[in-house]
C-alpha cells in the first residue's frame, strides 16, 4: 500500500462518531478489524478506531472484491469507504454498507484477544501492552486520565499557578523510600538520584518568589510495590507561598469538586476532617474507608479485670482490646470466621476472637470466658445488636489497629458497603511528626523532614521523652480508604529546619553534605509556604473505578518493578559499565 493513498482518500469520519444525521452519506473510515462475523453472503465487520466501534456490512451481491473481505482477520488495519445506513433492528443505531476497502496492514495470530470480555493473564497483557491498550476498557481509562490532567492544568492556570519543570537528575536526598540512582560518566564515582518527589525543588521555587507552583511530576521510588503503588508514578505537585493549611484545603477541595463535576457529573460535598488520633481511634487507620460506619470500639476499660488470659495479658503489657461489630453476621459459619482469623494473623495479630449476639446475650467463641457483667458492658459500649457478630483483637495498639482495620475493610467489601459510585473524601490532620524506629533504634520522620511542627509543640524538641508528642502542620487527603494526597506547611526558617535534622540524628558533616545547599537557601528570605501532592494515578483509579494502579498507567511495571514488554531492567554492555567505572558483583 502506497502511503500517498491516504493523501487522496482522507478519513472523513471516526467509527464511534457516526449517527443518524449521516444516513445516506458516503464516508471514509480508518481503523482495525475488531471482530468479523461471516454469514456466507454477508460479512459483518466490527470496525474500531480511537473513538469507538461501528458495524460494517459487506454484501457479496454488491461488493466486488468479496475474497478480500473473507481474508480479513482480527486486528488487520483497513481503510474503508461506504454509505451510512440505519441498522435494521434499531432506529437510533447506524451501520456502514461498504463499497470499497483497502488493507493497510495485517497482523499474525494474536497472543491475546483484544475483542473479548475475558482477559488474558496479566503477564501476557503486560508483555503485549500495546495490544492490551487497544481494549476499549483500557482506552476509556487512558482517555479519562488525559482529560483529568488537562482539566487540572486549566483549573490551576486559572488560579494563577505557574507550571514549572524541575530536574529528573538530582541530588540523592533521603525522603523515605530508596532512591533510584544514576551513575555519572563525567563525574567519576558520583551519582544522581531520580526524584522521589520534587519536594526540595518546589520549596526552592518558593524561595525564588514564584508564589504558586504546580507540576505534573514523575516520581521514582524503589520500594515494595502494592496494588496502589508503582516504582514510577505521577503527582500533581503543588506549592504556595504565604498560605495557611486552610488555603491549601480550599484550593484542593475546589479542584476535586471541579474535576468530579466536569468528568463524572458528580457533585462532591465539602470534605469532612478528622484528626490522625480520631481516625486511628475510630477506624484503626490513617486512611479510613468512610463509605461505611462500623467504627472500632475500645473495650480496654471494660475488660480491665478480665480473666480471659489473651485479653488480660495484652492489657497488662499496655496494649488494648478493641472490637468491630459485624452487623447482622451472627450466622457466619466456622469457615467464614476462620477467614477473618487468617486475615488477622496475616496482618501480624496472634489471633482474632469472636462472639455472637443472640438476644441480649453473647454466645459462642470466647463468650464463655467473659463474665456476665463484662458481657453486658461489651454490649453497651459496642452498641452491638441481636444478630450481630463481634470480632475482638488484643495486642499492642499498633497491631490491634492494623488487624481491625483489615477486618473492617474485609467486612465492608463482603457486606457490599463499598459502593464504587460513592466518593468518601476526608482530610486527616494533626499527624505526629516523628516515630521511634525500634529496629534502627532512632527517631524517623513519619512523612518527610520539611514539615513545620505545630507552633505550640516546638517546646517538645527540648526533651527526647517528648519527641513522640510533636505534631506537624501535616495533612493527608483520603478517599474510599486510599491516601490520595499528602502535604504540609513547611519549615521556612533555617533554625527550625535544623532542629528537625538534629532530632533525626544527622551529624554536622552529613547534614552539610546532604542538605547544606538547602539550609543555605532557607537563610535568604524564605517566605512561609506549604503545599501538597495528589497522586494522579490513585485519583484516576478512583475516578475510573480501576482495581489496580497498573490499569491507569499506559506502560506500568509489575510488582517486581519489571517492564515485561521491553524486558527492563536489563543488562548493559561491559563498555558502558567500564565508562562509568562500575563492576557488577555476583550475587551471593
Ligand atoms: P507522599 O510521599 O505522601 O508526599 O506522596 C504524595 C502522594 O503520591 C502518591 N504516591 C504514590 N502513588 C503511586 N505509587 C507510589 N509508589 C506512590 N507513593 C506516593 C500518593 C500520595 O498521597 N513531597 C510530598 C508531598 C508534599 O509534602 O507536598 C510527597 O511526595 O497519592
Ligand atoms: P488461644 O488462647 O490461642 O486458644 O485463643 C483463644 C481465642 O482467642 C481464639 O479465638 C483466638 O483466635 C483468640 N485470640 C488469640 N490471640 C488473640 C489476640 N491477640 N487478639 C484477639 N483474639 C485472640
Amino acid at each position: 500500500m502506497n502511503l500517498d493513498f491516504l493523501k487522496d482518500n482522507k478519513r472523513t469520519h471516526y467509527c464511534g462518531k457516526l449517527d443518524n444525521a449521516l444516513i445516506g452519506q458516503e464516508i471514509c473510515l480508518c481503523g482495525w478489524v475488531h471482530r468479523r462475523r461471516d454469514l456466507g453472503k454477508l460479512i459483518f465487520v466490527q470496525m474500531r478506531d480511537v473513538s469507538g466501534i461501528v458495524q460494517v456490512v459487506f454484501d457479496s451481491g454488491t461488493f466486488a472484491d468479496f475474497a478480500k473481505v473473507e481474508s480479513l482477520r482480527a486486528e488487520y488495519v483497513i481503510w474503508l469507504k461506504g454509505v451510512v445506513q440505519s441498522k435494521g433492528n434499531s432506529t437510533s443505531e447506524v451501520e456502514v454498507l461498504a463499497s470499497d476497502i483497502l488493507l493497510l496492514n495485517t497482523a499474525p495470530e494474536l497472543p491475546m484477544q483484544v475483542n473479548e470480555g475475558t482477559m488474558a493473564d496479566e503477564d501476557i497483557r503486560l508483555k503485549y501492552r500495546y495490544l492490551d491498550l487497544r481494549r476499549p476498557s483500557l482506552q476509556r481509562i487512558i482517555k479519562t486520565r488525559s482529560k483529568i490532567i488537562s482539566k487540572i492544568r486549566a483549573f490551576l492556570d486559572g488560579q494563577g499557578f505557574l507550571e514549572i519543570e524541575t530536574p529528573i537528575l538530582m541530588k540523592s536526598t533521603p525522603e523515605g523510600a530508596r532512591d533510584y540512582l544514576v551513575p555519572s560518566r563525567l563525574q567519576h564515582g558520583k551519582f544522581f538520584a531520580l526524584p522521589q518527589s520534587p519536594q526540595i525543588y518546589k520549596q526552592l521555587l518558593m524561595i525564588s518568589g514564584f508564589d504558586k507552583y504546580y507540576q505534573i511530576a514523575k516520581c521514582f521510588r524503589d520500594e515494595d510495590l502494592r496494588a496502589d503503588r508503582q516504582p514510577e508514578f505521577t503527582q500533581l505537585d503543588m506549592e504556595m507561598s504565604f498560605v495557611t493549611q486552610e488555603d491549601i484545603f480550599s484550593i484542593n477541595e475546589q479542584l476535586f469538586q471541579h474535576l468530579f463535576q466536569e468528568i463524572l457529573c458528580v457533585k462532591l460535598a465539602d470534605f469532612p476532617r478528622l484528626t490522625y488520633k480520631q481516625a486511628m481511634e475510630d477506624y484503626g487507620s490513617d486512611k479510613p474507608d468512610m463509605r461505611f460506619g462500623m467504627k472500632l470500639k475500645n473495650l480496654s476499660a471494660v475488660l480491665q479485670n478480665s480473666e480471659f488470659k489473651v485479653f488480660a495479658s495484652a492489657l497488662q503489657s499496655g496494649g488494648s482490646v478493641r472490637a468491630v461489630v459485624a452487623t447482622g453476621c451472627s450466622a457466619y459459619s466456622r469457615k467464614q470466621i476462620d477467614e477473618f482469623v487468617a486475615l488477622a494473623q496475616h496482618l501480624g495479630g496472634k489471633g482474632l476472637a469472636h462472639t455472637k449476639v443472640v438476644g441480649d446475650q453473647l454466645e459462642g467463641g470466647v463468650a464463655k470466658f467473659l463474665s456476665s457483667s463484662e458481657q453486658s458492658e461489651i454490649l453497651r459500649v459496642s452498641e452491638a445488636q441481636d444478630g450481630d457478630l463481634i470480632f475482638y483483637a488484643s495486642d499492642t495498639d499498633k497491631v490491634v489497629c492494623k488487624v481491625l482495620d483489615g477486618v473492617r475493610r474485609k467486612l465492608g467489601k463482603q457486606l457490599g458497603l463499598c459502593d464504587d459510585d460513592r466518593f468518601a473524601f476526608a482530610w486527616i490532620t494533626d499527624f505526629p511528626l516523628f516515630e521511634y524506629d525500634e529496629n534502627d533504634e532512632k527517631w524517623v520522620a513519619c512523612h518527610h523532614m520539611f514539615t513545620h511542627p505545630k507552633q505550640e509543640h516546638l517546646q517538645y524538641f527540648e526533651n527526647e521523652a517528648d519527641y513522640g508528642k510533636i505534631e506537624g502542620m501535616l495533612y493527608d487527603l483520603v478517599c474510599n480508604g486510599m491516601e490520595i494526597s499528602s502535604g504540609s506547611i513547611r519549615c521556612h526558617r533555617a533554625d527550625i529546619q535544623k532542629k528537625i535534622f538534629d532530632l533525626l540524628g544527622f551529624g554536622q558533616e552529613e547534614l552539610e553534605q546532604k542538605f547544606g545547599f538547602f539550609l543555605e537557601a532557607l537563610k535568604y528570605g524564605t517566605p512561609p509556604h506549604g503545599g501538597i501532592a495528589p497522586g494522579i494515578d490513585r485519583l484516576v483509579m478512583i475516578m475510573t473505578k480501576a482495581a489496580s494502579i497498573r490499569d491507569v498507567i499506559a506502560f506500568p511495571k509489575t510488582l517486581k518493578a519489571v517492564d515485561l514488554m521491553s524486558q527492563s531492567p536489563s543488562e548493559v554492555d561491559t563498555s558502558q559499565l567500564e565508562e562509568l567505572g562500575i563492576e557488577i558483583k555476583k550475587k551471593k
